[in-house]
């Protein structure tokens, strides 16, 4: 279980540039549920995800993962246990190593070292099985470096590499938005079977709302570095495309609304 309470990020405090990335987000995610992470751009949900991962250590407020206090641990340390995927395909694995030595890199995730570099057989025999699983094509070119594959066969392999010991949390962040879309369907829906069949407890950062609707038990909207909605259950299984649609255009009416308010405010002390 994740448990975010009070959790406030700033950047560039105190200057021109000061932006209030994550306003006081309390945020409990039970184990083995999936959400999707909507919201306007530069609402803060690569922020949540970054501050959860460790990217940077968080102002105020407490990140616990399965009962532990995360919250000033490292990024390497919380990698331990967290998984992750990022948007840009060639940021999740090593170019110049062969795909079977990506993929032994994550199987030795959290164990000691001094297995070696080289391949046991037994490994080798369980990177081919588990990369046909992909449907790819993938095992018999286990030797290739990866700098050779395309977008969507790194995402692929690196969704693969961030489940493959079962992490506490899984966290993706529009993972598929650099992909085309006939390639995006086909990553989604290995996220799917990957989430499903390990359980995992995901975060998932989208900007596809069909996405949102279709995949996993919850919704959270963000919205200023807040979380604005929370639809989980049956209220998620009856959330359509455009209800979303409906929810990000009153969050929008009311930044219009705001910023001529503040206008108004600016000419009478001008
Ligand atoms: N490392 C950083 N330094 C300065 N500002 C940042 C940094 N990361 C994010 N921000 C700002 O925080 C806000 C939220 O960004 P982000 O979380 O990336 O939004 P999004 O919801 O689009 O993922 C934006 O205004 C962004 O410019
Ligand atoms: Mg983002």
């Amino acid at each position: 279980m994740l448990e975010i309470s009070n959790l406030c990020k700033t950047f560039n405090a105190g200057t021109i540039n000061e932006v209030m990335s994550l306003q006081d987000v309390s945020l409990t995610i039970e184990d083995g549920s999936f959400v999707c992470v909507l919201g306007t751009n530069g609402s803060g949900k690569s922020t949540l995800l970054n501050a959860v991962a460790g990217t940077f250590l968080s102002d105020s407020g407490k990140i616990t993962l399965n009962g532990k206090d995360i919250t000033r641990w490292p990024e390497y340390k919380r990698a331990s246990q967290i998984g992750r995927v990022f948007q840009n395909p060639f940021s999740g694995t090593a170019p110049g190593m062969s795909i079977g030595e990506n993929l032994a890199l994550a199987a030795k995730r959290g164990k000691p070292r001094g297995l070696g570099w080289g391949l046991p057989v037994s490994l080798f025999e369980e990177l081919k099985s588990r990369v046909k699983v992909l449907n790819m094509g993938l095992e018999e070119r286990l030797e290739s470096p990866i700098g050779k594959l395309s977008g969507g066969q790194r995402q692929a392999l690196t969704l693969l590499m961030s489940s493959w010991i079962k992490p506490d949390l899984l966290l993706l962040d529009e993972h598929t938005a650099a992909l085309d879309p006939k390639t995006a369907s086909k990553v989604i829906e290995l996220t799917e079977k990957i989430i499903t069949e390990g359980n995992l407890t995901t975060l998932m950062v989208t900007h596809s709302m069909q996405q949102a609707v279709s995949l996993g038990d919850r919704i959270i909207m963000m919205h200023q570095g807040q979380i604005k909605y929370d639809f989980r259950a049956e209220e998620k299984k009856r959330l359509k495309v455009a209800d979303l649609l409906a929810l990000f255009d009153e969050l929008r009416r009311k930044d219009q609304i705001d910023n001529v308010v503040a206008e108004l405010l600016m000419r009478e002390y001008v």
